[in-house]
């Protein structure tokens, strides 16, 4: 079509610095227009335009210059007029780093079964009042660009990986290319929004192939990969990411979404992967589970009640530093006394996690800059395995 052949304008450069030697690991810079970021990176999910538990100036001490939103959350509450009357999301949520917007689609057909996909958009019911509702790849394109954000997300039709309907994967995979084409040809701020792309087709390596090779030729500023964070088994999940890595141009970026476990993420980065989301770090937060580089510890464990250490020994994060530094001292003690019913225990686990994730990834990109990648992951892995709590 001809939106697929008029290049698009984008809002970012994409610098790389450095390639790791032996796997397909990648360190690089983004700027976007709030701001530059380093990846291999992850980004926490402030699903209502809050990240559960923090203040932004708690969320922007963790280090954090990118984190996401959601179109369709937004969309609902506060709703297209009040995004445009206050001038988008930066502005309504006091937030002046980097916004990345999920389109809206995967999220009715996750959280809502009535959700039903026709090649006009996603019908479903409103959940304030039960009216029937559509989402189109043109409405979902107009939301984001009320709500502002650096990064906007194609709206895409996405299949549980583990569907055995094989010829609902391939419609799904062919709808999401139209769709595309739909959203490009409805953005209307190419110069300060970039739209991505997602790359769809389960887990049947030649449909991910086919679509790749559609979706590069649109030439989006940059390219997801979709349909990964389902529960499929680790082996099929790396095949499909080294597939479309191979396929993918070396300059743009590449985000896995919905990705996710610090081991999923360290793997995938040597696959050739930049970008990941999840909402684990701060959903498990809330529940009590602080994470570690030996794995995760259940804070309310008894076993904590008389442990006057800090929650990770090698954290810099607020809690974790020593007040002689400027943090707060918190000790797994506090936490223990804390975590099961003060709220304050799961706004301080919430800032731990995050701010231990971002640190991961700094050491992730340290790493493949001086291209010792794979001792890296030797390490973090002997770590989870067999490493000190
Ligand atoms: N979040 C996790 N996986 C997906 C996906 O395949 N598509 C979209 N839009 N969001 C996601
Ligand atoms: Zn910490």
């Amino acid at each position: 079509t001809e939106s697929a052949r008029k290049s698009m304008p984008s809002a970012l450069t994409f610098e790389r610095h450095a390639k790791c030697s032996t796997t397909k690991a990648r360190a690089s810079t983004l700027h976007l227009p709030h701001g530059s970021v380093q990846l291999p990176i992850f980004m926490p999910v402030a699903t209502q335009a809050s990240l559960k538990g923090l203040t932004y100036e708690q969320l922007r001490q963790t280090g954090c210059m990118l984190c996401l939103n959601n179109t369709y959350h937004l969309g609902l509450k506060p709703g297209q007029e009040v995004l445009d009357a206050v001038g988008g999301a930066h502005k309504l949520q006091g937030w002046d780093r980097n916004l990345l917007t999920d389109s809206g689609g995967f999220q009715m057909v996750s959280l809502l079964e009535l959700a039903t996909v026709t090649e006009e958009g996603v019908r479903f019911l409103s959940p304030h009042d039960g009216s029937p509702m559509l989402l189109t790849p043109e409405h979902s394109i107009s939301l984001q660009n009320s709500i502002g954000s650096d990064i906007i997300m194609q709206l895409d039709d996405v299949i549980a990986t583990t569907s055995p309907d094989h010829a609902r994967i391939k419609e799904a995979m062919e709808r999401s290319v139209r769709w595309l084409d739909r959203c490009i040809e409805a953005h209307q701020y190419p110069e300060r929004q970039n739209l991505f792309c997602i790359i769809q087709g389960g887990l049947d390596l030649e449909l991910r192939k086919q679509c790749c090779a559609e979706m590069v030729a649109r030439d989006t500023p940059g390219i997801a990969i979709g349909g990964l964070s389902g529960g499929e088994a680790k082996e099929e999940f790396c095949k499909v990411v080294d597939t479309c890595t191979g396929l993918l141009p070396e300059d743009k970026p590449r985000y896995v979404m919905g990705v996710g476990y610090p081991e999923d993420i360290i793997v995938a980065v040597a696959l050739g992967a930049d970008m990941f989301d999840c909402v684990w770090p701060t959903r498990t937060a809330r529940f009590g589970q602080a994470i570690v580089s030996s794995g995760t510890l259940n804070i309310r464990h008894k076993e904590f009640a008389q442990d006057f250490g800090p929650i990770d020994k090698d954290c810099t994060c607020a809690c974790c530093r020593p007040t002689e530094q400027g943090g707060l001292g918190i000790t797994r003690a506090y936490m223990y006394h804390v975590a099961a019913k003060e709220t304050v225990g799961a706004h301080l686990l919430t800032i731990h996690n995050v701010h231990f994730l971002l640190s991961l990834m700094n050491a992730v990109h340290q790493a493949i800059r001086e291209d010792r990648y794979p001792d890296f992951v030797r390490q973090f892995f002997s770590n989870q395995y067999g490493g000190d709590k």
